[in-house]
């Protein structure tokens, strides 16, 4: 009996029973809580991530401008049917660039998290066009103005400046050289060297898509959408990839 006796005592007793149930929370989140004050980082690191390219970062702002994580999730979870239709589970370093994170609450459409190089950039520029077109029983609106929306990147640099101060490593000569990344890369027939260098494969493990995303000659907005759709998912290679835990 002895012990029951008492658990009635609390149980009967609102006051009591709130005063305790506060304290034991109170613990428990100190517990939990305190130690991450501690840590310098909380993300697992892992190779071949590195921060957008300034073309990528400049589609990315586009993605949330139109809103398309209404309808999106950039997030896959660690269970089974998810893992089978999308890929591997979503790592935390794979949104450590993303200010603010694009995991999104709603999936009216499918994950993106991995969505780079599922399609080609003539499906994604038809997709978005008129994705009916494409998916007939799509409830996806029309994009088809974004190729016609020609950029001119004169903020890219202020933009990436931006994100550096919340954390994303940009190194000077990134920033000092954004508005020509961003054109070199959507022009295959001009000088990659510099974008190539600084966000590619020896940089970082990661090749730069660099081509004419949306076949026309201007710099758009479909190019922006379009480089950054092909880069979700692909720069952690899963081949190579062990969790820490498994090491
Ligand atoms: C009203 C909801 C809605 C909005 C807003 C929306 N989408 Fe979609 N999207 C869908 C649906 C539904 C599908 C699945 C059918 C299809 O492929 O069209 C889809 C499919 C896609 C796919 C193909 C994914 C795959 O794995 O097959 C991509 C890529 C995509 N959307 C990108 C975008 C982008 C980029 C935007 C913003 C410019 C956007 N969507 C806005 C609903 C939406």
């Amino acid at each position: 009996m002895g012990i029951l006796d008492k658990h009635k005592a609390i149980e009967t007793h609102a006051t009591l029973l709130m005063v305790l149930s506060l304290l034991v929370v109170t613990i428990g989140g100190i517990v939990q809580i305190v130690p991450l004050f501690y840590l310098e980082n909380t993300i697992e690191k892992v190779d071949g991530m590195r921060p957008y390219t300034p073309l990528e970062l400049a589609g990315r702002d586009i993605y949330i401008r139109e809103g398309c994580y209404n309808c999106h999730s950039q997030m896959i979870r660690p269970m089974r049917d998810e893992v089978e239709r999308y890929g591997h589970y979503s790592l935390a370093a794979e949104s450590m660039y993303d200010h603010p994170f694009q995991w999104g609450s709603k999936r009216t459409g499918p994950d993106l998290a991995r969505v780079g190089g599922r399609y080609s950039d003539e499906w994604h520029v038809d997709h978005l066009t008129y994705a009916r077109g494409v998916v007939p029983e799509s409830v996806m609106p029309p994009y088809g103005f974004l190729a016609n929306a020609v950029i001119d990147g004169k903020y890219i640099e202020d933009v990436m400046a931006t994100h550096r101060m919340v954390g994303v490593p940009y190194t000077d000569a990134m920033v000092e050289n954004g508005l020509a990344d961003m054109t070199a890369q959507a022009d295959p027939l001009g000088d990659s060297s510099g974008v190539e260098e600084r966000y590619g494969a020896d940089a970082f493990g990661t090749a730069v898509n660099v081509r004419n995303f949306d076949g026309k000659p201007e710099l758009t907005e479909m190019d922006a959408l379009i480089a950054y759709l092909q880069v979700l998912g692909t720069m952690v290679d899963f081949s190579t990839f062990t969790p820490v835990a498994n090491r």
